[in-house]
């Protein structure tokens, strides 16, 4: 049977999660806001304009039009340089054995990014062939945890979304992928992505059995 199997970018694929931290902090501080990992965690998988907006809500700071568009830049073209200097040693353990076995057994497989950078990252790590589909920042309109990203994905691989498996390391994520009807895997603590079907510490841990029996399973 052909499933749809749609992988985040940021933290599932490719360590990047720790770039957008860094990138984050600094433009918080620059603002005077403290910014702690634990509400690092709320902006995984959440848009960058969003991403904003939150840490500004958290430090009770209004800012004009014209400096939140300035902010943002600011922050991409940080994280620019971070990601420019990225290769495929970047790709997170285990990543490319499930890709591969994925393409043996000719499933579908897509990616569903928040990112606006999606693609200039897998080039970084030569990984844009493996995917059927790419789904990113540039065109969703809504953010995770609206499912959006990972219903066009499942609707660009001609899958219906009962039929597709999303890997994602954010609650953002994890709740996009639920409210998809997709069946959702958490990869990363088990404690902060609860509400998963499935939750593994990394890719080295997912089995070629556990990848047949997600093929084989009717929802
Ligand atoms: C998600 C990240 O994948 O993409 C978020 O988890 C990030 O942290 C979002 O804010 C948007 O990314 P970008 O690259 O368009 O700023
Ligand atoms: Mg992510």
């Amino acid at each position: 049977m052909k499933k749809g199997f749609i992988f985040d970018l940021d933290g599932v694929i490719v360590d990047t999660a720790k770039y957008h931290f860094l990138a984050w902090q600094n433009l918080a501080s620059s603002l005077g806001i403290s910014f702690s990992e634990e509400q690092n965690e709320q902006l995984k998988g959440v848009s960058r304009v969003r991403s904003l907006e939150k840490i500004l809500e958290w430090g009770n700071t209004s800012i004009s039009q014209e400096e939140f568009n300035r902010l943002m830049t600011e922050k991409n073209e940080e994280y620019l340089v971070y990601i420019s200097k990225m290769d495929a040693t970047e790709i997170l353990q285990g990543v490319p054995e499930v890709l591969n076995y994925l393409k043996l057994k000719e499933q579908g497989i897509a990616l569903g990014s928040a990112s606006k950078n999606a693609r200039i990252i897998l080039e970084k790590v030569h990984l844009q062939n493996m995917f059927d589909v790419i789904v990113d920042g540039t065109n969703v309109s809504k953010a995770k945890p609206d499912p959006e990203v990972f219903v066009n994905g499942a609707q660009e691989l001609n899958i219906s979304p009962k039929d597709c498996i999303v890997f994602e390391d954010s609650v953002a994520g994890i709740q996009a992928a639920n409210a998809a009807d997709m069946i959702s895997i958490g990869i990363g603590d088990a404690t902060i992505l609860h509400e998963a079907d499935y939750i593994f510490n990394d890719f080295t841990e997912i089995k070629e059995e556990f990848i047949n029996q997600l093929i084989t399973t009717i929802k």
